[in-house]
This record gives C-alpha cells, sequence and structure tokens, in this order.
C-alpha cells in the first residue's frame, strides 16, 4: 500500500518545478509519509566504514538533506548512514532559480545550487537535537563570499565536530566558482591540515570529483593519506556531458545519476589502487547490482542521491536486500569480504 502510494506521489511530484516537488518530499518525509522499513541488517550486511559501525553499506548521498531537517524519518527509510548539508560557515541563498534539472530520458538529473543552505549555526541546533540510530556525517562546505575558502572548512567542523559521526570535505562541488581548485596537492594539504586540528575525534572524509585525471587521482591519495584522512567519497557531480539524450543536457552545473556510473565507478577503481583509505562509491547507483559493482570496484560503503528521485525511497530496501542476496550467491559472508574483489574489471 505504502509502495502504490509511493508511485502515485512520485508521478505526481515529477509534473512540478523538481526544486519544488524535492521540497514537497521533504515535507511529506517529516510527517512520516514515507516509507520506513528501518534500518536494515543482516550479519552479511553489517559492515564498518572508517572505525563506524553501520547496519548496512548503502548511505544517503549529500545534498538531499541539505538542512539536516528530516535525519529522523532518513534514518528509518532503509539507510545505514546518512550525510547532510554541504553547511557553510554563514546561511547563503545560493544560485538563482531554476538550478535543478531532471533529465527523465537519461535518469540523470543536473544541478546548480550551488551551496544553498541554513548556515552551520541553524543546521548544527538541528544536528544537536535529531535522533538517529545509524551515523549521521555533516557534508563541509564554504560560503561563495569568503575571503578565505580553506577557513570555511575548519570553521565548520569546529562548530559541528561534537554533533557528528562524521564530516566531509567537499572540494568538488563544481557549483562554487574555483571550489575544486582545492583539490590541487598544495591547497588541499593546507586545507586538511586545518580541519584535522579542530575535528576533535571526529572522522573525516574528502569526497573527490569524477573529471580527475590518473595523476591527479594519484596525487590526492597521497595528500589524503599524509593528512591522515579517514575515507574518501568518489565522487562528486561531473561537468561532462557524454551520451545525453534529454533537452536539458546542455543546463550548466554537476551531472548526477546513470551517466555518472561508469566514470564514477572507474575513478574509484582507480583510486584503490593507490591507496588503503576506506572509499566510499558513490555515483549512479540505482540497483542492488550496481551497489555491488561500486563494492567490488574498491568501495567499503556506498552512498546515492538521483535514484530516489526516479524510484523513491523504498528503493533503499530494495538495494540493501538485494546486496545481501548477491554477496551470498558469491558466497561472501560479508561486505568487507566483496570490496575490491573485480577491480580489475574497472582499470
Ligand atoms: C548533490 N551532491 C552534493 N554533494 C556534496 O558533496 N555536497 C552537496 O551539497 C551536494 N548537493 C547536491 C545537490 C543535488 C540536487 C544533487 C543531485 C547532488 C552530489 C551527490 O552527493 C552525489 O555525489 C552525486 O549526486 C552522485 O550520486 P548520484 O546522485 O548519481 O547517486
Amino acid at each position: 500500500m505504502k509502495r502504490a502510494l509511493e508511485q502515485l506521489g512520485l508521478r505526481a511530484l515529477r509534473q512540478i518545478d523538481p526544486e519544488k516537488a524535492h521540497g514537497l518530499a521533504l515535507r511529506a518525509l517529516r510527517s512520516g509519509l514515507a516509507a520506513s522499513a528501518g534500518p536494515i541488517s543482516t550479519p552479511r550486511l553489517r559492515t564498518q566504514i572508517a572505525g563506524l559501525d553501520v547496519p548496512n553499506p548503502i548511505g544517503l548521498a549529500a545534498g538531499f538533506d541539505k538542512n539536516a531537517e528530516a535525519i529522523a524519518p532518513l534514518s528509518l527509510a532503509g539507510f545505514g548512514f546518512l550525510e547532510v548539508g554541504a553547511a557553510t560557515p554563514l546561511p547563503q541563498p545560493g544560485n538563482p532559480k531554476p538550478r535543478l534539472f531532471r533529465l527523465r530520458e537519461d535518469a540523470a538529473a543536473i544541478n546548480r545550487f550551488g551551496f544553498n543552505n541554513d548556515g552551520m549555526e541553524t543546521i548544527g541546533g538541528r544536528l544537536a537535537a535529531a535522533h538517529a540510530s545509524i551515523p549521521v556525517g555533516i557534508n563541509l562546505g564554504a560560503n561563495k563570499t569568503s575571503q578565505d575558502r580553506a577557513a570555511d572548512f575548519a570553521q565548520v567542523m569546529a562548530h559541528l565536530q561534537g554533533h557528528v559521526d562524521f564530516a566531509t570535505v567537499n572540494v568538488s562541488s563544481p557549483n562554487t566558482e574555483k571550489l575544486r581548485d582545492l583539490q590541487g596537492p598544495a591547497a588541499l594539504a593546507a586545507l586538511l591540515d586545518g580541519v584535522m586540528q579542530v575535528r576533535g575525534n571526529t572522522p573525516v572524509f574528502l569526497k573527490i570529483a569524477p573529471d580527475l585525471n590518473a595523476s591527479e587521482i594519484a596525487d590526492i591519495a597521497a595528500v589524503a593519506r599524509d593528512a591522515n584522512v579517514d575515507a574518501i567519497i568518489a565522487t562528486n557531480t561531473t561537468l561532462s556531458r557524454d551520451g545525453l539524450q534529454s533537452h536539458h543536457a546542455q543546463e550548466a552545473g554537476g551531472l548526477s545519476g546513470q551517466p555518472l556510473f561508469d566514470r564514477s565507478t572507474r575513478v574509484l577503481a582507480q583510486l584503490s589502487e593507490h591507496t588503503d583509505i576506506p572509499l566510499i562509491g558513490v555515483g549512479g547507483i540505482s540497483t542492488a547490482e550496481q551497489a555491488y559493482a561500486k563494492i567490488c570496484a574498491g568501495a567499503s560503503a556506498v552512498q546515492l542521491y538521483t535514484a530516489l528521485v526516479y524510484g523513491g525511497l523504498s528503493l533503499v530496501q530494495d538495494i540493501a536486500l538485494g546486496l545481501d542476496r548477491l554477496l551470498k550467491r558469491d558466497c561472501f559472508a560479508s561486505v568487507q569480504e566483496a570490496v575490491g574483489s573485480r577491480r580489475a574489471d574497472w582499470l
């Protein structure tokens, strides 16, 4: 019954402006109207990411709950962990609308939000009050008008570290001009140093772009190791527009969803050749097979966002339970055993 309602709701939401639809979906979640499977777990799915215990390795990617408004209902949707944000020091409105586009024929989306968010004070209040039985992390961002973007990351980290289970340094969003320049080795090392100094005991993750070449990937792995980063998330959205059919294909912004799957999985596999740091695979996951493929390519856990726009939140339990069946089929006793087992397929 809930599934039939979900499908009806999704169809209705697809008729209206995508950003409005997302706002309505979040409101429905907060009022308890969404599928609530509870955290899903089996002995095979239960695992650890950078020392954090998770009931399963399927996480919510950053950007879905930018302002940490729906943590409690999201924590019951079947995910093993959540990432909310991005949060910047000061609230900011983001780019002019429209700034979110559905590419239905491509099962994709393009967004150029530009870190619209309520700011770290408000988001911190919500994180402090939130109840979740699964780990919750915050995606760190920088204000558009900041004179010192690197310092912004440390400022948000310092403010929120007591209220989260992990924090992600996001220098890979394409929607804040020059933000990706902070992925260069010297800039990144300095930025991470600032964040590490104020993190307390909070694990720090680093999120990278899919539009990096082999030497840039190697450089980032080295900087992450030297900085003692706890996990690397691969990847954010892409600037590539290869092979798209939808009429919004040429909108500016970051592309997510199906067309990102291969590219982001290749970056993940390449990265895993360079490092023992746990990796989280993101980009284009909409099935259990795709979640499993990222794990076999080298990911200890995965995250998703865009597929939820098309498939609804009930997709989360389908993917988690489907992953359990795939692990069983291939005689893996745990997620951990499967990590990197087919990396060579992606190199
Ligand atoms: C995002 N993503 C994102 N990532 C991030 O690190 N900070 C952010 O604030 C956002 N915001 C955001 C908004 C919207 C509308 C989308 C679609 C995406 C990127 C997201 O976390 C993920 O890395 C990519 O979307 C790829 O995964 P999917 O969507 O293909 O599963």
